[in-house]
């Protein structure tokens, strides 16, 4: 017998709801369920541990993540930084509703820059499913969060379907398939098969924007900064912004309680092009101290700017991340910004 073994490192997996946690009350409904019902134990029940892992469940909240708010996510960005910070814990995993995880994945990853591995998973068919697809996806996640590559790279990853994406590529592009997610033109980044990781590539290094780690004070703060995203289409004509430009001076003048509009995220046709209409509105919310970010609704790729000028936009600050994930950058970017004066 060794005189002293090597303690068991701590895998934290934290539950927030999704379909992985939902219930219907028929087994052949995977469609009319509710999500976020069962609790993360539940949802463990009877999976193969980690060998050498000790794993530890906690509850943060248990909602459909159509409904995440600033607030879950400060609740979750305050568990998984404190889990990270304790030196026992070697990997956090995450459950959480399919509808907004490539959102939540970038907040982690922008706003931690973690040196240790952070797993997203979630599922497609509630847990009352005929065949739901939770358990096996919780059990690659778990397999994925103490690969050993992992734990040396850290990072924030998402898996389901048995494929691996990274934070920053990572896109939910179908309403029902099991594998409903992909990473664009960076397609997964490795698979889990029958428990083990196969890397298809080298990690990647550098997110595609700058990120700075937040301090826990800075998103700590509420309420964070209005942040909206809207499309340029074929008859946009700026009646969008110039609505939210009225509820912007109505809250700047106290009128109405809500928070004024600080940012905008605006989806581009094709290389970033925007509706001549739009355009004009979108200057004048610039010109009234609104921030404007343009990507594209391009399902794969990233605006690219000529030095000459030309069609794509030069007026905006260009985010190479999809419109979700632009907005969360621009979020952190004007919390930081509002932090540091
Ligand atoms: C949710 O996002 O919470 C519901 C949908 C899902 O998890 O697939």
């Amino acid at each position: 017998m060794p005189v002293a073994e090597a303690a068991a490192r701590v895998l934290r997996v934290l539950g927030t709801g999704g379909t992985i946690a939902g219930r219907a009350a028929s087994a052949h409904d995977a469609v009319g369920y509710q999500a976020g019902v069962l609790p993360v134990h539940a949802l463990l029940e009877g999976l193969p541990r980690p060998a050498g892992w000790t794993v530890q469940a906690r509850q943060v909240f248990n909602i459909d993540s159509k409904d995440m708010s600033a607030g879950h996510w400060r609740a979750l960005l305050d568990e998984v930084d404190a889990a990270l910070a304790e030196p026992s814990v070697g990997a956090v995993l995450v459950t959480h509703g399919t509808d907004t995880l490539e959102e939540t994945a970038w907040l982690l990853q922008a706003a931690l820059a973690p040196a240790k591995p952070v797993v997203l998973t979630g599922a497609m068919r509630p847990a009352s499913a005929l065949a739901p697809d939770g358990p096996q996806n919780l059990m690659d996640a778990l397999v994925l969060a103490t690969d050993e590559r992992l734990q040396a790279g850290g990072g924030v990853w998402v898996t389901l379907a048995g494929r691996v994406f990274d934070a920053a590529s990572v896109r939910k592009v179908h309403p029902m398939r099991l594998d409903a997610f992909a990473g664009g033109d960076a397609g997964p980044v490795a698979w889990v098969e029958g428990g083990q990781v196969r890397w298809l590539a080298g990690l990647p290094v550098q997110p595609p924007v700058a990120v700075a780690r937040l301090a826990p004070q800075q998103w700590q703060r509420a309420p964070w900064p209005r942040v909206e995203w809207i499309t340029s289409h074929a008859g946009a004509d700026g009646a969008l912004v110039r609505a939210l430009l009225l509820q912007h001076r109505a809250a700047q003048s106290g009128a109405v309680a809500e928070a004024p509009l600080r940012g905008l995220v605006v989806a581009g046709t094709g290389n970033g092009a925007v509706h001549a209409a739009l355009a004009e509105a979108l200057g004048q919310a610039q010109a009234e101290g609104v921030e404007v970010w343009l990507t594209t609704r391009c399902a794969e790729g990233r605006v690219v700017v000529a030095d000459s000028g030309g069609r794509a936009a030069q007026r905006w600050n260009v985010c190479p991340l999809p419109p979700a994930k632009a907005r969360v950058a621009l979020l952190l970017h004007l919390l930081q910004r509002d932090a540091t004066g």
